[in-house]
């Protein structure tokens, strides 16, 4: 009896060590999908699927839903450019700050956060034709001490970590607070911990009006435009087919209108490029 549950036992011990080798095989092959660089748009259609990043923390462009789904007006328009491909759009949520590397090592087919193409960054990653322009705007307590952007030399902003806004306030002399999540800049200006928080203006505008429909201490948007941001996708550079590809369809998208009710629809107000 005893030597029929040793054999049990070891038997047991045996599938365990098995189950346990098997999960770790998986665990390496998941890692080699991400070196997939550079695809072609047969590459794209023979897999049946654009993988694109976006941080969805950047309403109206981008937004995560109680769901777990995103929306906002650039994954409809990916959708538009999904379906003249005839694939499959499939989502890849990270923070803002590692869009942009990962784009440039090849680990998605396109970074979609309402990035900014500017000439720094056409440096390391190549980005389709704009499709609409925004600019940083600054948002503030009602019942704070800053009421232009004059108020605001020698003092502290929060803006998110890797974003054109935390490079113009740097470039301004503020003193920056960077955070991975735009929620939580937002909310150090709330707790006070900031005096400003820094954000393209068509996010800020969306966000401050959600906050204050809920609160009694108002923040607020200065009326001081700065900076002129062209918003387009981006993908590794030397990928010239998949952009060309892409800046065909975006640009029926612009020409017939399309783009411009994408934001109405979302209640934007839209600048074409
Ligand atoms: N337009 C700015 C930039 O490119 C901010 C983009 C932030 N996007 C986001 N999904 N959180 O740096």
């Amino acid at each position: 009896m005893k030597k029929i549950i040793a054999f049990l036992l070891a038997a047991v011990l045996m599938c365990a060590a098995f189950t346990g080798c098997s999960g770790s095989d998986k665990k390496t092959e998941d890692s080699g999908n991400a070196a997939a660089s550079g695809k072609t748009v047969a590459d794209i259609k023979a897999a049946g699927k654009l993988v694109i990043a976006t941080s969805p923390d950047f309403p109206p462009f981008e937004e995560l839903k109680a769901d777990g789904s995103v929306e906002g007006i650039e994954i409809d328009i990916l959708n538009m450019i999904c379906k003249e491909l005839g694939v499959e759009l499939e989502i890849q949520q990270m923070d803002f700050e590692s869009v942009l590397p990962g784009v440039q090592a090849g680990k998605f087919d396109l970074g979609v956060s309402g990035i900014t193409a500017n000439e720094e960054r056409k440096k390391n990653a190549l980005f389709t034709d704009p499709y609409c322009l925004a600019a940083q705007a600054i948002v503030v307590t009602e019942s704070g001490s800053i009421k232009s952007k004059a108020d605001l030399k020698g003092k502290a902003v929060a803006v998110q970590t890797g974003t054109t806004a935390e490079s113009f306030c740097m470039a301004e002399g503020y003193k920056v607070n960077s955070y991975a999540a735009n929620s939580d800049a937002e909310l150090s200006l709330v707790n006070g911990k900031v005096d400003a928080w820094v954000i393209d203006d068509l996010t800020a505008a969306e966000m401050v009006a959600s906050y204050n429909e809920s609160h009694d201490d108002k923040l607020v948007i200065l009326s001081e435009a700065m900076t002129t941001e062209p918003y387009g996708f981006a993908t590794k550079l030397g990928n010239d087919e998949l952009i060309g590809e892409i800046n065909k369809i975006l640009k029926k998208l612009l020409d017939d209108g399309t783009i411009a009710s994408v934001f109405e629809k979302f209640e934007a107000p839209y600048t074409k490029p």
